[in-house]
């Protein structure tokens, strides 16, 4: 990889060479057949990845737009949305509901924690929903969505499953064919920047027959760009014009995917699975504990709470001069914790010494680390024997 930083925030992540080299392409129009041609490529390897009957929009804009783009489509004003949120990614469906006049309610879980699924049993047996929105992976908390146990209760009350997959889709399974009891997830919602590991600005959402349906309902979307009618010509036929696509981004993405098919779903899944335990556990070793419980956590990005004492702004810093870049904590947990990202086109030897680095930055503020413990919990964890 030419990176010079390790970029370990929960996203954007590192770009490898292929999809750099991919992007400096010469630019062509966007109705030239060479560039529809690779558009219509990236458009049917997500339908792939998802393996949706229904379509998939691949647009300009980031993780927002494909929110709204989600919603009002199916989702008309008045109507009644419930909002599972596990965080701050969560919550933002609550003003994406309000922007549009949707009537929401909120079942909130404490940060850090999983909702809890007889909540969202006992809410949709008193009513009536027309959609319930889960975040499968909060990118505040690093709390993932148990699809298993939440999926059946909402599609047993025939509501709609909005599944946000900015900080999930491509290492946690978001599998469209797969039935939970009486349906399937409905629409997942995406960005390019996170798991799929190319660089910010694309919106991704793919609608099954069902959402599409939802869709064919509202007879005034209020929006234009986010209008999905307003794609769907685009999207089975990338040489017309609706607006003007990001072509070089495009190109990108059309070899990101091609790495992710490459991959295989299943062995994506399972790397970000023992990157997940391992960088938590190699952490821990330094005293720095996870906010989710280890059953509760995500796969893709970790929220890691400081040892008493550690000062943010000051490990971060001294981190950075190491050239590994983490984040803040976001909302109250600002200045407690910091959020390391584990997912996308990284591998098991820029994790581990992201591992040794943060060892070295502890040190360095005057706390005890004992690397070589940490790396061998990290090897342990994170290379499982086939
Ligand atoms: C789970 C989740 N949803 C939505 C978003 C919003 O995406 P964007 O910042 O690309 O608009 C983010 C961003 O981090 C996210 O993590």
């Amino acid at each position: 990889m030419r990176n010079e930083e390790m970029l370990l925030i929960p996203g954007p992540t590192p770009v490898v060479d292929s999809i750099y080299d991919a992007m400096a392409q010469e630019t062509r129009g966007h109705t030239d057949p060479r560039f529809a041609a690779i558009y219509k490529s990236a458009i049917e390897k997500t339908r792939e990845m998802l393996k949706t009957d229904g379509e998939v929009f691949v647009i300009s804009g980031s993780g927002t737009i494909a929110m709204e783009m989600a919603l009002v489509n199916t989702v008309a004003a008045g109507e009644k949305l419930l909002i599972i949120s596990q965080g701050f990614f969560g919550d933002r469906f609550i003003h994406l509901a309000k922007a549009f006049g949707i009537e929401a309610e909120v079942i909130q879980s404490e940060w850090g924690k999983q909702a809890d699924p007889a909540l969202v049993e006992e809410k949709l047996a008193g009513e009536t929903f027309k959609a319930v929105t889960i975040t499968h992976a909060d990118t505040s908390t690093g709390v993932a969505a148990d699809l298993d146990a939440l999926v059946p209760i909402i599609k047993k009350h025939g509501a709609l499953v909005i599944l946000d997959g900015v900080c999930a889709t491509a290492a946690m399974e978001e599998d469209m064919s797969k039935s939970y009891g009486d349906g399937k997830i409905d629409i997942v919602l995406t960005g390019s920047q996170k798991a799929i590991g190319v660089p910010p600005g694309l919106a991704i959402v793919a609608f099954n027959q069902t959402a599409l349906a939802a869709r064919n309902q509202i007879e005034r979307v209020p929006a234009y760009y986010c209008d999905i009618y307003n794609w769907l010509p685009i999207m089975h036929d990338p040489q017309k014009y609706f607006a003007t696509p990001p072509v070089n981004l495009i190109y990108g993405f059309d070899e990101g995917m091609r790495l992710v098919l490459e991959e295989g779903m299943e062995n994506r899944y399972q790397r970000h699975a023992a990157y997940g335990k391992a960088v938590r556990a190699a952490l821990a070793v330094y005293g720095m504990k996870a906010l989710a419980e280890e059953n509760a956590a995500a796969d893709t990005l970790s929220c890691i709470l400081y040892p008493e004492g550690m000062n943010d702004a000051e490990f971060r810093k001294a981190l950075a001069e190491k050239g590994v870049i983490v984040a803040g904590a976001l909302a109250h947990l600002a200045g407690k914790a910091f959020r390391v990202g584990h997912m996308g086109n990284i591998n098991e030897e820029m994790l581990e010494n992201a591992i040794v680095k943060i060892g070295e930055a502890v040190q360095e503020l005057g706390f005890e680390a004992d690397l070589e413990q940490a790396v061998r919990r990290f090897r342990e964890l994170a290379l499982p024997v086939a």
